[in-house]
């Protein structure tokens, strides 16, 4: 019986889970590694491969392989057809959680249950398609955690071998494989407590590769007239050399990029401040973000005792330069960068468990016991209204509050015999309602009959502790409790999540 901890990457995966004192430790996979690559591939016999293999598959068969598919979460679908057919995201993701799962499984026996990691910046349509994709697996996911409290989390627990530490406010500077968060957390004894969170859900290591790949195809481009980006094979293949050439220059001042394509091939020497300089404003954009978590923390960089680095990006030598720059501090290199995610995410479920586990039960994480885990939200959460003719943003709870929070609203109905209402719920800073994360609608329905118009109907709108939307309403005529849900356009029915929970248990996985 185990609980573990996933951190389910963009490109990579970990899992991690808790010895006897509920100390946690990273679970490799069946081939021994402790990150598995987040790609799957669907073979013609109709199972799925996931990791390694399934990347050196997209060499030869782009078609039948989904890679960056946390990219896509919280969207209707995953953008291609992978082996001919349409998946949505939360499926993709699915089939990798049933592998973790399943190998973890192999190694420490039934898996009880488990809490996924997701970006700190994940609204929450994408943290219910992460949950769903956890179902959609069969796992019993206990909960969800953000990826930087999770390292901050792991970080506090391995510093309380001997004496507990002083109360310090870390930093945690997390640039993974195609998410930015920046949070600043306060760690104490027994509290963990995040002050602000920032973040963009949309950089990451992909993105330098992104821009090596564009620089050696226009390369090749200016030398034979033919471009690389065209072939899909040509493609995968640029996008592994470019990665390789990257992870190189982290340790070495050289590196070269070699391009083969329509019977061409040149090797482009490639030295890191030239990597560097045509990655630049990626860098200043997560330096810009950090700059502003402490900002919106309301504290000064004197207030702030440690800088923490997570996520692979975080090797790249320029990382760390501007942090030390940036912060004045040196930047704290005694993590596992790729690890910790994961170790944070099963000390989560540990102290989970321990909190809604009977009196008297044993512990499952002693060295744990009452330890308060506090976070906030990482977009203001709002109800569209009308302002004359425009649509805006009326925010009910303003970004970086304490969770879980809570708002409640009157609204009355506008004409007799009403029996429902609707609010659509926006997430985003936007004033202008459509430039905001539209999360969906809630319907209030079940009013009693006969309502007059202008009836006063309670609203309550929170975030619940793991950045959740959650929304009731009370009719205050009668006093009742009305029905309350939130319709989402793109969102997973749960016909749908069914039927994608049967393929995937079905699904022979390697
Ligand atoms: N030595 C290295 N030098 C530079 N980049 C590296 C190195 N090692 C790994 N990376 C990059 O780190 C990224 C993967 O990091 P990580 O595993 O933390 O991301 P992830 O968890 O998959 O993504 P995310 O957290 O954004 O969802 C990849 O882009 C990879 O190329
Ligand atoms: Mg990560």
């Amino acid at each position: 019986m185990s609980l573990i901890g996933i951190d389910l990457g963009t490109t990579f995966c970990a899992v991690a889970a808790l010895d006897e004192r509920g100390r946690p430790f990273t679970v490799p996979n069946r081939d021994g590694d402790v990150l598995t690559p987040s790609a799957v591939y669907l073979a013609p016999d109709g199972s799925a491969v996931v990791g390694q293999s399934a990347l050196d598959m997209a060499l030869e068969q782009p078609d039948r392989v989904a890679t960056l598919i946390k990219r896509r979460m919280g969207l209707p679908d995953y953008g291609r057809p992978v082996a001919g057919r349409e998946y949505r995201p939360e499926a993709l993701s699915a089939v990798i959680l049933k592998k973790l799962a399943q190998d973890a499984e192999a190694q420490l026996g039934p898996v009880t249950g488990c809490v996924v990691t997701v970006p700190a910046y994940f609204d929450d349509t994408r943290r219910k398609a992460t949950m769903d994709a956890g179902r959609i697996a069969g796992l019993n996911v206990i909960d969800i955690i953000d990826e930087p409290s999770a390292a901050a989390l792991a970080y506090a627990v391995q510093q309380t071998k001997g004496e507990p530490p002083p109360p310090q406010t870390v930093l945690v500077y997390d640039l993974g494989g195609g998410t930015f968060d920046v949070t600043l957390v306060k760690l104490g004894r027994k509290r963990f407590q995040v002050l602000a969170i920032e973040g963009d859900v949309r950089l990451g290591g992909r993105d330098w590769d992104e821009r090596l790949v564009n620089w050696a195809a226009d390369k090749f481009v200016q030398q034979f007239g033919d471009d690389p980006r065209a072939d899909p094979q040509s493609l995968a293949h640029l996008y592994a050399t470019a990665e390789r050439a990257k992870r190189a220059l982290s340790k070495m001042e050289h590196a070269s990029l070699t391009v083969s394509h329509g019977g061409h091939k040149v090797t482009l020497p490639l030295p890191r401040p030239e990597f560097e300089a045509i990655t630049r404003d990626l860098l200043v954009r997560t330096r810009l973000t950090t700059q502003q978590v402490v900002r919106q923390a309301k504290v000064t960089w004197d207030a702030v005792d440690r800088v923490l680095m997570v996520g692979g990006s975080t090797h790249m030598p320029a990382c760390g330069r501007m942090l030390t720059e940036l912060t004045g501090r040196a930047p704290d290199h005694s993590l596992a960068v790729s690890e910790v995610v994961a170790r944070g995410a099963a000390v989560h479920a540990g102290i989970r468990a321990d909190t809604a586990a009977p009196a008297g039960q044993a512990p499952v994480a002693p060295d744990l016991a009452d330890v308060v885990e506090i976070s906030v939200n990482a977009h203001s959460l709002g109800v569209e209204v009308r302002s004359g003719a425009e649509r805006v943003n009326d925010k009910l709870i303003p970004k970086n509050t304490q969770l879980p929070a809570a708002v409640v609203r009157v609204y009355s109905t506008a004409a007799d015999n009403q029996t429902r209402v609707r609010v659509r719920i926006l997430q985003g800073e936007a004033h202008q309602a459509e430039a905001c994360i539209p999360v969906g609608e809630c319907w209030i329905d079940g009013l009693p009959p006969n309502l007059p118009k202008g009836s006063p109907v309670r609203v309550k709108c929170g975030v619940a502790a793991n950045g959740r939307i959650e929304v009731t309403a009370t009719d205050q005529t009668s006093g009742r409790a009305a029905s309350a849900s939130i319709h989402r356009p793109g969102g997973l029915s749960d016909d749908e999540l069914a039927r994608a929970a049967e393929w995937v248990r079905g699904l022979k996985i390697q």
